[in-house]
């Protein structure tokens, strides 16, 4: 039997605003970071000009790895030079504060300059997944009226050029692999626009609540929506990269999620260099053995990393690991998806550390609960609200009162108390769905947890009919949409399906027009329709054909019945639902 705690002696290196019992300190993480009261608060200022002017310009922000194993490093010093050139160049193209600029690109260098060139010069940056088809990118590009986007020229050609008349708002496309030779109409040679422009000073003044970045995140229903977070959410980056995951100046820190979500952008961006670490990129996919030898011979220190990935490393099992050591391994925490206890011990086996399980959201910007660095782990839960973070579980009254609920092991929602930093301001353009998410001072998160005796919280599920699927969270009405674009189809209901590896795959079933006749062929057809918009990361991996699909008394497909029959569960009572 394993024990059920897991002590952790090692001392950590807590900045003095952890102050224990006193209350987080936010204006001291503020001065750590160099951020002068009534002065200029500004990401890419704060993670990389700070850098480049101090003795640690010289050390690489990134160390990238790509395909066949060949490296390339950018240093702070190299780093602030490109991102000024970068922000002059937008500036000349007339993008200034509050524009938004998007990024479609796969984890190279050109992504990172972009990022970081445009939180320079002020603009809100949204990143895309490369996974996505064109039809989650025209939703979220028309939302946020994109007025640039860095991409390169395939997925331009692919995904970008065939829908670009329904994006008016888009003035310029910049490709990055675009040697010059044969540039496409209406695009921007992203080498010619650097090599044009002034390498003067690009910042521009920016305050701690001017919007900074754009993540797009699914609910239920409607369409994506937009949680805009502003530049001082680096105060949240900061201080949980020490805490939750103890990041320290001259570390080797690999967060392995994409900049194209949420946590490739807060732990793979802004809170490694705020610290000033050299991050590793890796330009491939997944791959147990390469994965692997990154640890090994890039000689890691942190490891940031997701359930689905470790699943995948313990499915590859024992042999893998045989004569591999990871000494400079010093800490593995993931993210996304429940961590159960026996991948806690995988890790305490396999890499000679336990995996610290953290939990946030897009919505909270940054690590919010954790099995933090000082802090026993307990195999299997969440772990604790991080210093500066008040958390609690909360149960629904009759309409729209909610009750804390002291009781220890009671399920109940997890909500936070409004206020940190990197607290998104808005779901743009949809005031009532933010002002949904909040009960007085508390923020709602949707996930239903239990807190134990000992403060610790345990996930439980959601309160919603979102999917997660390899970590990403899936709106089922956003796939339900495509899938109802295609002639044959009447009616659709999208769940996750459990699966071994990605916790959950994507279900989808359909009724059919009435003088439509269900076969293999459409099913194919339906699957490759669905692959071709929405694209691998957001398509069905399966499609049924149902006679009916079950609907509320107000007429909504109930997603949580298709779900239940699906695993053979009962079906509850559900004439309560509206
Ligand atoms: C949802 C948020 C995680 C940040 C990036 C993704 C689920 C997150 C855990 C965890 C169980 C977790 C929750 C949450 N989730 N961390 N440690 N244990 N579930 O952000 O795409 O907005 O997803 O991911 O359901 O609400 P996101």
């Amino acid at each position: 039997m394993r024990p059920t705690v897991i002590r952790q002696s090692h001392g950590a290196a807590l900045s003095p605003a952890a102050g224990g019992a006193t209350p987080f300190a936010w204006e001291q993480v503020g001065r750590e970071l160099g951020i002068t009261p009534g002065g200029t608060v500004n990401i890419a200022q704060l993670t990389v000009d700070r850098h480049a002017a101090s003795a640690r310009g010289d050390q690489p922000a990134f160390r990238s790895v790509n395909a066949d194993g060949g490296r390339r490093s950018l240093t702070y010093r190299e780093l602030a030079r490109l991102t000024d050139r970068f922000g002059n160049a937008l500036k000349s193209l007339g993008v200034g504060k509050g524009d938004c600029v998007f990024v479609l690109c796969g984890r190279r260098c050109e992504l990172y300059v972009a990022v970081l060139g445009a939180l320079k010069v002020g603009a809100v940056v949204s990143p895309l997944f490369p996974a996505f088809g064109p039809e989650p990118i025209r939703n979220r590009m028309t939302q946020a009226n994109g007025k640039v986007l860095v991409t390169t020229a395939s997925a331009y050609r692919r995904k970008v050029a065939p829908i670009r008349a329904e994006l008016p708002a888009l003035q310029h496309v910049v490709l990055v692999d675009d040697l010059g030779a044969g540039a496409m109409p209406e695009t921007h040679d992203w080498e010619a626009l650097l090599q044009a422009a002034a390498e003067a000073p690009a910042l521009v003044a920016t305050s701690a609540d001017d919007p900074a970045l754009l993540h797009f995140t699914s609910g239920t229903t409607g369409m994506p929506k937009g949680a805009l977070h502003v530049h001082g959410a680096i105060l949240t980056h900061y201080a949980t990269a020490r805490l939750a995951l103890d990041l320290r100046p001259d570390d080797v820190f690999w967060c392995t999620a994409d900049p194209g979500w949420v946590t490739g952008m807060s732990y793979g961006i802004v809170a490694p260099l705020a610290v000033g670490v050299t991050s590793i990129v890796d330009e491939a996919e997944f791959d147990a053995v390469r994965w692997l030898s990154i640890l090994e011979s890039e000689g890691v220190n942190v490891w940031y990393t997701a359930p689905t990935a470790i699943r995948m490393l313990m499915k590859a099992g024992p042999p893998l690991f045989a004569g591999r050591r990871f000494p400079a391994l010093r800490f593995v925490a993931s993210v996304g998806e429940p961590l159960n206890a026996q991948a806690v011990w995988w890790g305490v086996d396999t890499l000679g550390l336990p995996i610290h399980d953290t939990w946030w959201q897009t919505e909270t910007g940054g690590i919010m609960v954790a099995n933090a660095v000082t802090d026993d782990i307990k195999p299997g839960s969440m772990g604790r609200p991080l210093p500066g973070i008040v958390a609690r579980v909360v149960r629904q009254r009759a309409g729209e009162t909610r009750e804390v609920i002291e009781t220890p092991d009671t399920v109940g929602e997890l909500a936070l108390e409004a206020g940190w930093p990197s607290m998104f301001r808005a779901y743009l353009g949809q005031p009532e769905r933010y002002g949904k998410c909040f009960a007085g001072k508390l923020y709602l998160s949707g996930d239903l947890v239990r807190r134990d005796a000992d403060g610790y919280y345990w996930f439980v599920g959601r309160r919603d009919d979102v999917i997660k699927s390899a970590g990403h969270l899936i709106g089922p009405f956003e796939v339900e949409s495509v899938l109802m674009e295609h002639p044959a189809v009447a009616e659709a209901g999208v769940i996750g399906k459990p699966d071994a590896l990605a916790g959950e795959a994507i279900k989808a079933f359909l009724t059919l027009r009435r003088d439509v006749a269900p076969s293999e062929a459409l099913r194919m057809e339906l699957l490759a329709h669905a692959r071709r918009r929405l694209g691998a990361a957001v398509a069905p991996k399966e499609i049924a054909f149902a006679e009916c699909l079950p609907h509320t008394r107000s007429g909504k497909i109930m997603r949580r019945l298709l779900k239940a029959r699906e695993l053979g569960l009962p079906e509850g009572d559900s004439s309560t639902l509206e």
